[in-house]
């Protein structure tokens, strides 16, 4: 039903409600859900201090080959609605990974963000790390339905596609610019950061077998987590200068330095 069809004072509460619901529940990133009581929530609490300090909590530091966290792509902890979402994530696994050709649990898929976001080592299946960060995703997907996904790993607050073929292709000169006006002030010239922000190139960042490193993963999600707290660039802004961002060198991504000895592996089917 349209608002222009309802009595004013209908289509006036139904325009407050629905600010409501929009302000009050869906941008709301807080879950409202308490820890859960016991040593369940002492892990779901232990998984979220990891989220946000991946780098540098005792339990992840050794599996992490550059100076981000997981909460430096999924903002505020993964409690962002959009940018990298943890909200309901759980619920979509497990999920069917073409890239592996077989199904594989959220801790699995935790367990590849460290190979490749985090440049690092894969941690073993059921370590300490793996099970904290697994039990805090889940723990986000409270009272969400369980839908899993037959296509691809991935939640249904996950950053929403950008049609590349409806712009311009992607220029980085045109990027470079956004780049100074819009990024430098934060990330540095250089694109180093510093104690507040994250390096965005270089072999403190991300590797180029992340998904950030391809251009029509990071445009979209720089459309919806940056400026940091101003996110609004234009499609054609963010594609271009994603190819700006990823036009720098960055750690290459060869497999086989990235996984634990086999022992330790589990089971881990990609190939490249
Ligand atoms: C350099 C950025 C970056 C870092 C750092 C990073 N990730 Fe990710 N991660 C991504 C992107 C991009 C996706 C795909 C998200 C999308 O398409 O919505 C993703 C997807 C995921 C998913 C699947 C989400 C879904 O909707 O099913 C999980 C789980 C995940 N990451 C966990 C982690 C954890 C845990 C860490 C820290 C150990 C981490 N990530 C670090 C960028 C990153
Ligand atoms: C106000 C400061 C600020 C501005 C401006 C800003 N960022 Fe960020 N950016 C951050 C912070 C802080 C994070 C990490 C999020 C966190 O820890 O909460 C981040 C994370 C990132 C990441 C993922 C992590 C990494 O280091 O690779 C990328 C990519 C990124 N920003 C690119 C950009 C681009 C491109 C622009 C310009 C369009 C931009 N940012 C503007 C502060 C900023």
């Amino acid at each position: 039903m349209s608002y222009d069809k309802l009595p004013p004072i209908a289509a006036a509460l139904s325009l407050i409600i629905g600010w409501w619901f929009f302000a009050g529940n869906a941008l709301t990133a807080e879950p409202a859900v308490d820890y859960p009581p016991g040593k369940l929530g002492e892990v779901v609490r232990l998984g979220e201090e990891i989220v946000l300090q991946t780098d540098q909590h005792p339990l992840s530091k050794p599996y992490v080959g550059n100076a981000l966290r997981c909460t430096s792509c999924h903002l505020e902890g993964g409690k962002h609605p959009q940018a990298g979402s943890f909200l309901q994530t759980a619920a979509a696994y497990p999920a069917w990974s073409p890239r592996e050709s077989r199904v594989i649990t959220l801790e699995d898929r935790v367990l590849n963000c460290f190979m490749r976001s985090q440049n690092g080592v894969r941690p073993p299946n059921g370590s300490q790390v793996a099970v904290a960060v697994t039990t805090y995703i889940t723990w986000l997907s409270t009272g969400a339905k369980i839908e899993m996904n037959a296509e691809k790993p991935l939640g249904p607050n996950h950053v929403p596609p950008i049609d590349l073929a409806a712009h311009q292709p992607a220029n980085s000169e045109r990027g470079k610019i956004v780049y100074l006006q819009r990024c430098s002030e934060c990330h540095g010239e250089d694109g180093g950061g510093d104690d507040d922000n994250p390096p965005l190139w270089s072999d403190r960042s991300y590797n180029d077998g992340a998904g950030l490193s391809r251009v029509e993963k990071l445009a979209p999600w720089l459309k919806v987590a940056m400026p940091l707290d101003d996110a609004t660039l234009s499609e054609q802004e963010a594609i271009d200068v994603a190819a700006f961002v990823n036009s720098h060198a960055r750690p290459r991504f060869n497999l086989k330095d990235h996984l634990p000895p086999p022992e330790r592996r589990g089971e881990y089917n990609a190939k490249k």
